[in-house]
Order: C-alpha cells, then sequence, then structure tokens
C-alpha cells in the first residue's frame, strides 16, 4: 500500500474566515508571510476528528477526559521520550496566557523574570504586564557562528530578585533546536540561582534538520524537573492555533498548586473542539506531520539560497526548525524595513518588539510557489531603490 501524499502546494483562500494573517492586509497587495500560522489545510485526520465531534451535535462544558488525556501521555512518552504523568497536567487556551501567569504565579511584586533576546514578544511583555522587573541577556554566537544562550552574560544579569527564566526551545525566532550541553548549562544556571524555569517548547515537533533532536529540559534531570513548567501544543506543529488547545506539565506538586491557584476562575480550559484537535493531533496526525517536515525542508533550502545568493545584504544564519526565518537587514540601510517590505508586496514580522532592531522574521510555512512569489517581490523591491 502506498503512503497517502498530503497537498501542502495549495491554500484555500482564507479571506472572510477572520484571518489574524490575512485580515491585516485586506484591500492591499500585500502577501502576509509574518505571523506564526501557516497557509496549509491541517491534517485531513484532525478535520475527521473534529467532523466527529461536531457529529455528537452537543457541545457542553468538556472537562479534561480520558481521551486526550491519554493522547497527551501517549505523544509525550513516543515523540519525546517524557513519561508524565496526568495530575501534572494542565489544559489551557493558550501558552501566552500560560507565560502571563506564571509570572503572577511564581513571582512577589519586586521580583524580576528573565529571559534571553530577540524572544517571542509576549516573554518580553508578560513580567510588564503583572508589574515585574524584565531583565533581558541577548543571544550570542557561539563557534560555529550559531546562535546560544550566553550563560556568561546571564550570570552577570542575574539578580537576588530574580525568580523564573523563560526558555524558547526549540527557539522563536533564530529556529535552534538547543542541545542537551546548552539545556543543561541553562538548567544548571536555573539550580544555581533557585530559579523556575519556564520552558516553551510549542516549536518542538518541528524540527525539519534530520541531524537534530529536541530534548525536552524536563527529562534532562529529576533536580531541573522540579522546577520547570514545560509549554507544549499542537497548534503550531498542526496548524490549529484557531482551536485555542495547550497544555502544562508541571511536576513538582507545590509549583503545580500555584500555577492552579493563580488559574482559578480566570482560565477557562480547552473548549470540546480544543480536545478533539488534541487527540486527533497526537494519535493520528504523525503522517501528516512527516510530510509538512520534508515540505518545510524543502521550503527552508530554497530560502536559504535565494536570500543568500539572491538577497545581498540580509544576514540569514542557518536554522533547524520552526517555519519562522529570521534576517538581519541592518546592512539594507532601510529607515524602516517592515514598511519598506510592505510598500514593495510583502508583510514580514517586525523584529523590533522581539529586541532585534533592524531584523524581520519571515513565515514559510507556506505554499512554495507563495514563498518564491514573496521572494521575488522582495528582490525586486531591493534592485529598484
Ligand atoms: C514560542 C511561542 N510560544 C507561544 C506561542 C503562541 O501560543 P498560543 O497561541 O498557544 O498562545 C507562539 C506563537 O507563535 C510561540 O512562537
Amino acid at each position: 500500500m502506498t503512503a497517502h501524499s498530503y497537498n501542502f502546494d495549495t491554500c484555500p483562500d482564507r479571506t472572510g474566515y477572520g484571518s489574524l494573517k490575512w485580515d491585516k492586509y485586506k484591500g492591499r497587495d500585500i502577501l502576509p508571510l509574518w505571523v506564526a500560522d501557516m497557509d496549509f489545510e491541517t491534517a485531513p485526520e484532525i478535520v475527521e476528528g473534529l467532523q466527529k465531534r461536531l457529529d455528537h451535535g452537543i457541545f457542553g462544558y468538556t472537562i479534561p477526559h480520558e481521551a486526550p488525556i491519554e493522547a497527551v501521555l501517549n505523544y509525550l512518552d513516543r515523540a519525546h521520550n517524557y513519561s508524565a504523568q496526568a495530575n501534572w497536567l494542565n489544559f489551557l487556551p493558550g501558552l501566552v496566557p500560560a507565560i502571563n501567569l506564571c509570572c503572577h504565579a511564581f513571582t512577589e511584586p519586586g521580583d524580576a523574570v528573565m529571559t534571553a533576546t530577540p524572544v517571542y514578544p509576549p516573554f518580553l511583555s508578560a513580567p510588564d504586564y503583572a508589574g515585574r522587573e524584565l531583565i533581558k541577556v541577548p543571544l550570542c554566537l557561539n563557534t560555529e557562528d550559531q546562535w546560544t544562550l550566553d550563560i556568561d552574560a546571564m550570570e552577570a544579569a542575574v539578580t537576588p530578585k530574580t525568580k523564573i527564566f523563560v526558555l524558547c526551545s526549540p527557539h522563536n525566532p533564530v529556529g535552534r533546536v538547543l542541545t542537551r550541553e546548552e539545556l543543561t548549562g541553562i538548567a544548571d544556571f536555573c539550580e544555581r540561582h533557585d530559579l523556575i524555569l519556564i520552558s516553551d517548547e510549542i516549536h518542538c515537533d518541528l524540527v525539519f534538520d534530520e541531524t537534530k533532536k529536541h530534548t525536552v529540559t524536563a527529562t534532562l534531570s529529576e533536580q531541573i524537573a522540579a522546577r520547570t513548567v514545560t509549554l507544549m501544543a499542537p497548534s503550531k506543529t498542526y496548524n490549529l492555533p484557531g482551536l485555542a488547545c495547550a497544555f502544562s506539565v508541571i511536576e513538582d506538586t507545590k509549583l503545580r498548586l500555584q500555577f492552579q491557584k493563580t488559574i482559578r476562575g480566570i482560565i477557562t480550559e480547552v473548549n470540546c473542539f480544543g480536545y478533539a484537535g488534541i487527540e486527533a493531533a497526537y494519535n493520528r496526525g504523525e503522517p501528516w506531520r512527516q510530510q509538512l517536515l520534508t515540505y518545510l525542508r524543502g521550503n527552508y533550502g530554497l530560502l536559504y539560497k535565494f536570500i543568500n545568493e539572491e538577497l545581498s545584504g540580509i544576514t540569514f544564519r542557518p536554522m533547524e526548525s520552526t517555519y519562522l526565518a529570521w534576517f538581519d537587514v541592518n546592512a539594507l540601510g532601510l529607515d524602516n524595513p517592515i514598511k519598506f517590505f510592505e510598500d514593495n508586496g510583502v508583510g514580514l514580522t517586525d523584529g523590533g518588539p522581539f529586541g532585534g532592531q533592524q531584523h524581520v522574521r519571515l513565515n514559510f510555512g507556506c505554499p512554495r510557489s507563495r514563498l518564491v512569489e514573496g521572494l521575488e517581490k522582495m528582490k525586486a523591491a531591493l534592485d529598484n531603490r
């Protein structure tokens, strides 16, 4: 029997569905290659799972139940060698609220939260929203010219008031899959300074470099597991962010109770379709995910070649995961890079809110023809300046 072949080459028209990605440029001739939302239909197996749930016809209050719990536990074990327990889980409508709630749950007024920049902007806004101090430590380049965490700079910046380190692994926006050694360095740092580690691993199933493997930080040692809040979701991998389904894994009872106390009455759990989505994605989404990774690898190869051969002035370092490419555009000498590319028909994400001035992020999770169209527009814009 030949394996089913999924279609990543076309995408239905998304207008009229309130798409954040597409409606931003409604009525303007701008190709949206920004927010982390892919222009691919999700796996047909997930659509089937949702359809089955829809066909039931009753959409009552839904609690975490056996099917999604088992799906998550089996997935963690199978995909990440993480043997977790049902009572460690909390289902959540999103990881952004989870990051914000962690700042409330695990710090007091006057405390500080540390993270490494550039990084997904809610990491930077969450401490501020909670009225806590933010300590930003820039990533550095290692001997292989790859972005990594700068432990020495973190040591220099940490204060007695620092209570949390927020980690993005794999990393958005630089696309690194951190090695066990790098993660151990971060874990040791958190232990030395008695920090709680918030490990956002939402991109962990998007490792397209076949030589790299994601390590769940909490699997490094019992010691680090006892101070870690792992945040995950199928939403980036299976293109389900609109279903609002995510979860946390907190092994330590005291931390878990602190977190649960903070979310009580404020955060709803996942809705009935979110549970159905989680279940279908983790139980039956793997063949689709494998083909997605192959497709993304192809898009990345094309993008890397194009940027390095056709677009001088953009620095793009090799990446290993995610569909989000991070470009240093400083050498182009543009006053406002985002506006420049928008004026020339391409919508990218501004690096500023990530802590990366003169950087832009491009989403290559789209049909290849669309990616080529965007790149050609960028080239034409730069050539015709
Ligand atoms: C690192 C990271 N965390 C969280 C999110 C979003 O999480 P959610 O949609 O579950 O709030 C994203 C989205 O791009 C992300 O890149």
